[in-house]
């Protein structure tokens, strides 16, 4: 329990219907791998951290949990690192975050002779991870991995292969769902190429099930912001209908910027914050605007002015490099279950009518 006091907290809305439907997943015999996609700060991470604390209570499950988010990966070694504990971890200069709870050194805990070995490359680490699973299985407990992150493990290559350590993880954790149905795999990942490179393998499409985490819904965002007394703990401000539709009309249900916007009520006006937000989201898109001669950045940036999803059926073959370029640099999202390009959040939205100069009441 948090004892800590300040005058704004964060907090935890909703999101009954995703948590559901983990436990779902988890409550069957593992068949699949669970991705959980969406935008950047659409609230991935603090689902699972949820997951987590909700399965902290069920001592059948063991929940092995790694965010690669502050995690430095760069070759095999630091795969090796990461993935199974070491007692030198610290020495080597390995940085793992130690920011939530779960974030911990190493999903597998070795003896000394198995972690020389595995050094040495004379022990097959993915045998490693099945053998713990069946000591799992056996004791009666149920295994569940979860990955955070898991496309910074992309650009490693296992040692004396061709293979890349993304592929050879995937075709591990198929044979651990759908072939011996030893434990349950949780991937989360925001990055929209990484997701489509899979969604687009029909060999891991047809062995995973794939879960788009979204912005909160209104109706959550509305009440969430008429009872900031009791989710956020705010004694010295509420917010009344105006207010609260005009954050919604702002922001949408982006939880961290919803957030941003309490913590600065405390010094400045809404109608202020709101308009530093649009201004700030116009120069963002004019900044990638301006980094292209040929103007094409702006032809796409204004096809988004009337429709702010597009299905992949509106642009020409020769756009995809720059669409791919807006994914990478968080102005759109693209889902690919959906094929379907998107804004990142409705304050783009406004950043891109600012930018063409559209300001709805305004001459
Ligand atoms: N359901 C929620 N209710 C309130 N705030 C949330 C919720 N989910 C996420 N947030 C806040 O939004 C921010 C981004 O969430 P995070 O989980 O890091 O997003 P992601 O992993 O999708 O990038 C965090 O600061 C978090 O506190
Ligand atoms: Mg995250």
């Amino acid at each position: 329990m948090e004892k800590r006091k300040f005058k704004i907290k964060t907090t935890f809305i909703d999101r009954k219907q995703e948590v559901r439907l983990l436990h779902n997943y988890l409550e069957a015999q593992p068949n699949s791998i669970l991705f959980l996609y969406g935008p950047k700060s659409s609230g991935k991470t603090t689902l699972l951290y949820r997951l987590c604390d909700e399965l902290a209570e069920d001592k059948s499950c063991e929940v092995k949990f790694l965010n690669l988010r502050e995690t430095f990966l760069d070759s095999y070694d630091d795969f090796l690192q990461v993935f199974f504990k070491t007692r030198n971890n610290r020495e080597n200069g390995l940085k793992v975050s130690t920011k939530r709870q779960y974030s911990m050194f190493g999903l597998f805990k070795l003896d000394a002779v198995v972690e020389r070995m595995l050094k040495g490359k004379k022990e097959d680490p993915f045998l490693i991870m099945e053998k713990e699973f069946h000591k799992l299985v056996k004791k009666g407990r149920k295994p569940l991995i979860i990955i955070d992150e898991f496309h910074k493990l992309s650009g490693i290559y296992l040692p004396e292969k061709q293979k890349t350590l993304i592929t050879e993880l995937m075709n591990f954790f198929v044979a651990m769902t759908k072939e011996s149905h030893l434990c349950h795999v949780i991937i989360a990942s925001s990055d929209a190429f990484f997701i489509e490179e899979v969604y687009n393998d029909s060999k891991l499409s047809k062995t995973s099930a794939f879960q788009n985490l979204d912005y909160l819904f209104c109706a959550d965002v509305k009440e969430w912001l008429s009872h900031i007394n009791r989710y956020n703990e705010v004694a010295d401000f509420s917010l009344n209908e105006k207010d609260i539709e005009l954050i919604w009309e702002t922001v949408g249900g982006s939880p961290w910027e919803i957030q941003y916007i309490l913590e600065r009520l405390f010094e400045f006006p809404l109608t202020k914050i709101v308009e530093k937000i649009k201004k700030e989201r116009a120069a963002m898109v004019a900044d990638w605007c301006f980094q292209d001669e040929t103007n094409e950045r702006k032809k796409l940036m204004k096809s988004f002015l009337d429709h702010s999803v597009q299905p992949i059926q509106a642009f020409d073959p020769y756009q995809r490099s720059i669409l791919g370029q807006a994914v990478h640099d968080n102005i759109l999202f693209y889902d690919p279950v959906e094929g379907a390009y998107g804004m990142q959040g409705k304050s783009l939205e406004w950043g891109i009518k600012e930018y063409f100069g559209i300001r709805p009441g305004k001459k």
